[in-house]
């Protein structure tokens, strides 16, 4: 690959996430962006809406927008935010099926256009759609992944933060599993001035801290009424696509494809993960206590057990 080459990031999904990740990646580096929606005015007018700011910031970032998904070709990131969000009422079941389709036809594209792109999945529930977008891509393990860990993990260091006033830059921490209820925040393995979070945070005050993180999507949605959170989520797949693209080798839990570390097998899961531009480089085995191994285990148990119920469900719709 020549030095000068630019990197191809394409989003599919024009949604607030989407596309406040396009802003965020456009303002990090001159990277070529590419903004693709079912709703074509929408990622048009984004993209030049993000292009337009960027004059003065020195940024020499290009988005474009449009809604076919042909765009990919040639991308070395594919984010994917494309999907339907999860209303009041709506299982994870349900979310699922109403997403499977929209995951499998994107994955498909990234296979024909950008075979050699990294595909990092954001759309929930996010370890099961990330299972169905490696399947249906052909990609290799390595290069998918998808994204919720360094979200929930920011909300954890700022809650933290204000509900125990440790400054993030004295903390260490991670938080691994799934998105939403089975989140594993490691408060044995978690560290604020090299001392455990458990020694530290008073027990009541850690465990209102950990249920504020898990619930923390869903405190935004209550606030909004309708719509959920997306600067968190934007700057954290921004992130995540830096280390990626600029090959940092920095370590964040990302769902990542497992092959028996942690005791567990054959499912996407959020581990921590050496990331670069070949994907996930190494999956980090953390020394964890054996409460948060289990909690780890159980979580797992919920990915594979969800993917069942929506395999047979497809099965059943398609025979
Ligand atoms: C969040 O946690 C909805 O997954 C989204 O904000």
């Amino acid at each position: 690959m020549p030095e000068d080459k630019i990197d191809k990031v394409t989003i599919f999904g024009a949604g607030h996430v989407g596309s406040t990740a396009a802003f965020y990646l456009a303002l990090s580096a001159a990277f070529e962006i590419v903004l693709i929606d079912i709703d074509e005015g929408r990622a048009r007018g984004l993209a030049m809406d993000i292009g337009q700011s960027l004059p003065y910031t020195g940024s020499e970032a290009t988005v474009t927008g449009g809604s076919d998904p042909s765009m990919v070709e040639g991308s070395d990131l594919v984010i994917v935010t494309a999907g339907y969000p999860r209303k009041p009422g709506m299982s994870r079941l349900d979310l699922s099926s109403m997403n499977k389709p929209i995951i499998e036809s994107i994955a498909r594209e990234v296979a024909g256009g950008a075979p050699d792109a990294v595909l990092m999945v954001v759309t929930n529930p996010v370890d099961e759609m990330t299972c169905l977008a490696y399947e249906q891509s052909g990609l290799e393990k390595n290069k998918v992944m998808g994204m919720a860990g360094v979200l929930d993990t920011s909300r954890f260091f700022h809650f933290l933060d204000e509900m125990a006033g440790l400054a993030s830059r004295d903390v260490n921490a991670m938080v691994l599993g799934t998105h939403g209820d089975d989140m594993v925040p490691l408060p044995d393995w978690s560290q604020a001035s090299g001392k455990s979070l458990s020694e530290v945070v008073e027990s009541g005050n850690l465990a209102d801290i950990i249920e504020r993180t898990r619930k923390g999507g869903a405190e935004i949605v209550g606030h909004l009424k309708t719509g959920s959170a997306y600067f968190a989520p934007a700057v954290s797949i921004g992130i995540t696509a830096l280390s990626v693209l600029g090959d940092t080798g920095r370590v964040l839990p990302v769902s990542a494809y497992l092959d028996g570390q942690y005791g567990i097998n054959g499912i996407f899961f959020g581990v921590p993960s050496r990331l670069g531009r070949g994907g996930v480089l190494e999956i980090i085995e953390l020394p964890l206590s054996a409460a948060e191994r289990d909690m780890l285990v159980r979580a797992a148990g919920g990915v594979e057990s969800r993917l069942r119920e929506l395999r047979s469900l497809s099965e059943n719709e398609s025979s």
